[in-house]
């Protein structure tokens, strides 16, 4: 796959030393802050928004009204997303006002669509940078440039190159994010993040092992490894290695100091019997599954381009179950489709019934401009979809409830994460399966892996005490 170039790399270097020197010959270190919208893999670009930030300089805020950088990365998946960024940049522009030197910065996917670059650009006046995701890498030259007073758009359409070396600012201990490949070439017919994100590219293994790594010198214990459809890894479209997913795992897997490795998203068209072997063989590969089914219809399957039958779904679902019975399984569900009608609707909830998903994420379908979904009429009225999408739910809800409660009495194993957010007195950690566990406890419990016995069922979430 396509680097950046050395060249490249260079300048920013360049630019990076710049920007330092000027912030560093300020009285006090400015501030910059990172908002993040949307999946796992924003967070990760976010994470090296922050990195490169550190390098010029800055110190990292979460408050973006004190800040003198704010840059909101965005996400373009659904429209309630996109309304929150405008309303949240709109509130800045009060703050900028008072401090007329705040650089203001919109960046990731929602930035690569021209009809909303174009309204930032036009009706957002205090926005002075405009970033898509093929520019990330490019942030200090970007930011020098806005630190001359110039306005800066970058949102040029590329297939998107691979930037290794940026600097990442992780949050502590003990997970760590690792993207394994970029973009997507699935074209679902409701998804925007074929045309954002660009074409499937993976990086190269050596990178990624090197990455956790390193991140297990720093005390990580759990990595997750991120893409958009990972079995499709190392794939000869995307990759110029012949190297697979689970054999990917399995490296990683070697790393000395890594006790857990996750990852997201699967694909159910793609999900191999090596995969499958992989988990179940791999103590340290986590018994967790998301594989998004997203409707339970063939039509619907069909008319959004998913690659599979409900049938060959639920077949790779029972080969996965056959040879890990514990695994938990996860899947994502859109509800109201364009051409979804109340019949299709219930194949969904027969679906979800057969799969006994451990959670569901569901979502009512929302139009994104530029896919073909947005060109098809909806069948369901507003009032349906959202009828059928609490019908869901209260489905899916029994579903998760009780196979929590078949947790009650059981001993797991919990890598905790920090305090609860509810109850300080309350330490918060993950099951191998993923299901989060509240229990009493202190912080020094932190990136520790602990036995817990679980005393207590909720839809969402388990209560367990430690043990001796
Ligand atoms: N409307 C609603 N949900 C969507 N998703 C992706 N695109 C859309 C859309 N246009 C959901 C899918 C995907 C998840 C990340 O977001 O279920 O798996
Ligand atoms: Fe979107 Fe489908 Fe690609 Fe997932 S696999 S990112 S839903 S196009």
């Amino acid at each position: 796959m396509r680097e950046i170039t050395p060249q490249q790399a260079k300048y920013q270097s360049e630019c990076t030393a710049r920007v330092k020197k000027l912030n560093l010959s300020r009285e006090s270190a400015p501030r910059a802050c990172v908002v993040t919208y949307g999946c796992q893999q924003n967070e990760s670009d976010s994470e090296k928004l922050r990195g490169m930030l550190c390098e010029m300089g800055y110190l990292i805020s979460d408050d973006p009204k004190t800040s003198d950088v704010v840059i909101f990365n965005t996400c373009a998946v659904r429209e309630n997303a996109e309304l929150k960024v405008f309303g949240n940049v709109g509130a800045l522009k009060h703050a900028k006002r008072k401090n007329p030197d705040m650089i203001i910065g919109v960046c990731g996917c929602m930035m690569q669509q021209p009809h909303i670059s174009e309204t930032i650009k036009s009706k957002y006046n205090h926005v002075d940078i405009v970033f898509g995701p093929h520019a990330l890498y490019r942030l200090p030259e970007i930011l020098e440039r806005a630190l001359k007073k110039n306005r800066v758009f970058e949102v040029e359409n590329s297939d998107g190159e691979i930037a290794e070396g940026i600097p990442v600012l992780r949050e502590p201990p003990p997970l760590a994010k690792v993207p394994i490949m970029y973009g997507c070439n699935n074209f679902c017919t409701y998804c925007i993040v074929p045309y954002v994100r660009g074409r499937e590219r993976s990086r190269k293994a050596a990178d990624i092992l090197a990455e956790v790594r390193s991140s297990a010198e720093q005390g990580y214990k759990e990595v997750m490894l991120l893409g958009q459809n990972v079995n499709s890894f190392g794939n000869p479209v995307n990759s110029d290695e012949n190297i697979s997913f689970p054999q990917l795992l399995r490296m990683v897997c070697k790393t000395d100091g890594i006790e857990r490795v996750r990852f997201m998203t699967s694909h159910p068209k793609d999900l191999s019997d090596e995969l499958i072997y992989a988990i179940a063989e791999e103590d340290k590969i986590c018994k967790q599954l998301h594989l998004p089914i997203q409707s339970g219809s063939d039509k619907v399957l069909r008319d959004m381009n998913r690659g599979y039958t409900a049938e060959r779904y639920m077949e790779r679902l029972d080969r996965v179950r056959e040879l890990i019975p514990d695994i938990t399984v996860t899947s994502d569900i859109i509800v109201g489709f364009p051409t979804e009608t109340n019949e299709d609707f219930e194949d969904t909830l027969d679906i979800i019934r057969r799969a006994r998903y451990d959670m569901v994420f569901s979502f009512i379908y929302s139009k994104r401009v530029g896919t073909p979904a947005a060109k098809m009429n909806p069948f369901l009225t507003d009032e349906e979809i959202h009828r059928n999408f609490d019908r869901l739910l209260e489905v899916q809800n029994e579903i998760s409830k009780r196979k929590n409660d078949e947790y009650v009495g059981r001993v797991e194993e919990i890598l905790v994460e920090g305090e609860s957010k509810t109850n300080p007195e309350y330490m918060c950690g993950r099951t191998s399966g993923g299901k989060t566990v509240n229990f009493k406890g202190g912080v020094e419990l932190v990136s520790k892996l602990v036995p817990v016995k679980i005393i207590k069922a909720q839809t969402w979430s388990l209560t367990g005490e430690l043990c001796d």
